[in-house]
């Protein structure tokens, strides 16, 4: 697959453009006057000395498409050119990050350092200026990350919004997942087990588990009904009925989070309750317009989701009903969706302003992850799901709504887990951009 984007050298201009005006307005109104980005260090395992795999700092992989420089900082001061200070250790026991190249390289100066404390040198004197973000094992001899609240909450709000850099490297990042996606479709049907499935998946999308932006969830049968199902059965079912498939890849630091439900080829009415679902999904994603309120999506996500249970079969009382005595809850007990970009839950999902504040869930609907009105410019997932969870229908039994049920159909469709149909998409002003959909059309 062709990843280069000829336009790239001129979006990511365009991109650093808007970026620097942001944090000139962030640092201005919080009074700061310089922002410093630590790209983070290692963290080590406990009495060992094995370190987690690195997690950069969001925020440095927000300037620069470089997700492996541990030790790295980065500088900003309105008004002058960016500056990387490089961390390339002397070091023949790890990979030593590459020397910086590419688009983005001649918009900054770089200096390289051999030893995480030499970068001090190149920081700022006044310290008492700074906004430093990062975590705080990247604190440097005096130089402490104080993430200064007023500042994050400027640079979160205006994230949500993507610019065309962002939306071209998000393209991508959707296109190396729909392809793995196909290639664990084909894994699933040719008889894999889900350890083989994530193996066929990771060979397809050319990433390793510590690439993507996060744990497959590759779940066989009763497994889809563990919403976040991250074991891997190594053997193949006896009998195989459906694979729930939650996973996503990474571009330059952007994720896409896809999922996508399968039944067997003998499993007729398992398929007619995905295809409902995914034309509901559908309608979910065709309403991410600019002015739509999410948390009101979800709602409308929940009456449509009901209807399909009482049109299967599933339920007695009506889909009016069973959204407002939360019986649809549990069957669709998670959000419609969340932010995404620089991270797969991207932040600012209840911001009120950019000076922050906080748009509070729905009553009765804790795990919504985003409560915004959408905007052109947001990227939000879409992932209605209708589940049979064993706890949550235990649960159910001992209330009088339980006999709002039909437990018959509801125990035959158990051994099938659930279904997830979870899409990206793009609010515009216009009609909305379907990452996934577009992604799983080009291949
Ligand atoms: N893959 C996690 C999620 O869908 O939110
Ligand atoms: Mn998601
Ligand atoms: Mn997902």
């Amino acid at each position: 697959m062709d990843t280069q984007h000829p336009d790239l050298h001129i979006l990511y201009a365009e991109h650093l453009a808007i970026l620097r005006s942001r944090t000139d307005a962030a640092l201005q109104r919080e009074g700061h006057d310089h922002l410093l980005v630590a790209a983070g260090q290692s963290h080590f395992q406990f009495l060992d000395d094995r370190d987690y795999p690195f997690c950069v700092n969001p925020h440095f992989k927000h300037w620069l498409p470089v997700s492996r420089a541990p030790g790295s900082w980065l500088i900003y001061t309105p008004g002058q050119k960016p500056r990387l200070v490089f961390l390339q250790p002397h070091d023949y026991w790890h990979v030593v990050p590459a020397a910086p190249a590419g688009y983005w390289v001649d918009h900054f100066d770089i200096q390289i350092i051999r030893e995480p404390a030499q970068a001090r040198a190149h920081l700022p004197r006044d310290l008492e200026r700074c906004a430093i973000i990062g975590e705080a094992n990247a604190a440097l001899d005096g130089v402490v990350p104080n993430n200064p609240s007023g500042v994050l909450d400027h640079l979160h709000w205006y994230r949500s919004c993507k610019t065309a850099y962002e939306l071209a490297l998000m393209r991508v990042a959707s296109r190396l997942g729909a392809r793995a996606h196909r290639a664990a479709a084909a894994a699933f049907h040719a008889g894999a087990s889900e350890f083989d499935i994530h193996m066929a998946y990771l060979a397809a999308a050319r990433q390793t588990d510590n690439e993507l932006p996060y744990g497959n969830i590759i779940a066989i049968n009763e497994h889809g009904a563990i919403l976040h199902y991250t074991d891997l059965a190594h053997a193949p079912p006896t009998q195989r009925r459906s694979l729930l498939i939650d996973a996503g890849a990474s571009f330059h630091g952007y994720a896409s989070d896809i999922t996508r439900t399968h039944a067997a080829a003998d499993a007729g009415e398992f398929r007619e309750l995905i295809e409902a679902v995914d034309t509901a999904q559908q309608g979910f994603c065709a309403k991410v317009r600019s002015g739509q309120s999410y948390p009101e999506l979800h709602l409308h996500a929940h009456q449509v989701l009901a209807g399909i249970l009482k049109d299967h079969g599933f339920i007695r009382m009506s889909a009016e009903g069973a959204v407002e005595s939360g019986l649809s809850s549990t069957f669709f007990p998670h959000g419609l969706g969340h932010p995404i970009g620089l991270q797969v839950h991207d932040v600012a999902g209840f911001q009120a302003s950019d000076s922050g504040g906080t748009i509070p869930r729905p009553p009765g609907h804790p795990y919504l992850r985003m409560t915004r009105v959408l905007e052109a410019g947001m990227v939000v997932t879409i992932e209605p799901g209708l589940y049979f969870i064993d706890l949550l229908l235990a649960q159910l039994k001992d209330k009088p709504l339980a006999r709002e049920v039909r437990w018959d159909r509801v125990d035959a469709f158990r051994p099938f887990g659930g279904i997830r149909i979870e899409d990206d998409v793009v609010c515009t002003g216009g009609d909305p951009e379907n990452l996934t959909r577009d992604a799983f059309a080009q291949l």
